[in-house]
């Protein structure tokens, strides 16, 4: 003899946010944070590979400190190998052992192995916490840093383990493109022509007429091209 029971769950969510484009994005992060974006977190743990952490992640690091946050950083080594289970369970071990808990904010800064890894550990820590992408390659920016899916490679197939969770709010810092090894950028570009020629002809047609000059200008062509087709 046996009884079933229904457990009603139905769910409305409003996972909106914003993408802010722009140059040097830091100051309006920390406004943000001090207007009380993150409701509830009292902890900041920055995300980021070891290649943009001299460059952007201390950065911003010291600028949170400077203006009172308790903040953190942590670390990867740079690169597509280290996005796996193993890094994510690190990550977690090093938030474990600072204490941090259900009351913070992940800061995910970097290209999209990073926004795929800290945002895949954001939807997990605590059953998820709420984090922001600072996206600082143009394939973040095109691609990986919105949209909400996260996650890591295994041996068998990438981006196979991880979940959806959306970040509370996307920076899109064009300055950091000029650090940006050329074969990154390109990287990025081939990935933006992907993007136009699925779903914006019009776009298409201006990345097939500027391709020099957006070369040659490292990208700042696109973020007008780019900022129009938002609007559009
Ligand atoms: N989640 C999604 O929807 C989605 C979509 C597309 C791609 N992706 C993922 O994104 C990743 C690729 O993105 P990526 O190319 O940005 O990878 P990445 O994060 O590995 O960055 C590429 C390299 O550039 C370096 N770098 C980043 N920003 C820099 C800067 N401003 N100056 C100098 N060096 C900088 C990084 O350290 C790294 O060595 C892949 O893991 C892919 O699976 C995810």
């Amino acid at each position: 003899m046996s009884k079933t029971f229904e457990v009603t769950l139905q769910k409305v969510v409003d996972h909106s946010y914003s993408i802010e484009i722009g140059e040097h994005l830091f100051a309006s992060l920390v406004r943000d944070l001090q207007q009380g974006l993150i409701e509830g977190a009292s902890k900041y743990a920055i995300i980021t590979d070891s290649t943009v952490e001299p460059l952007y992640g201390r950065p911003l690091l010291e600028l949170l400190r400077r203006e009172g946050f308790q903040a953190d950083l942590f670390s990867f080594p740079a690169g597509e190998s280290s996005k796996t289970r193993e890094t994510k369970a690190l990550l977690e071990d090093q938030l474990l052992s600072h204490a941090y808990g259900r009351d913070c904010c992940i800061i995910a800064v970097g290209g999209g192995a990073v926004t795929d890894l800290a945002g895949f550990v954001a939807g997990t820590f605590g059953r998820g916490v709420p984090s922001l992408n600072y996206a600082t390659t143009l394939l973040a920016a095109a691609d990986a840093s919105v949209g909400g899916k996260t996650g890591v490679n295994t041996p068998v197939a990438t981006n196979l383990i991880g979940v959806f969770h959306q970040p509370r709010k996307v920076y899109i810092d064009l300055a950091a493109w000029r650090t940006l090894p050329a074969r990154e950028f390109r990287s990025g570009l081939a990935e933006t022509i992907k993007h136009a020629c699925m779903s914006d002809e019009q776009f298409f047609s201006y990345l097939e007429a500027n391709m020099d000059r957006i070369i040659t200008a490292e990208g700042e062509l696109i973020l007008d091209a780019g900022c129009a087709s938002i609007s559009r």
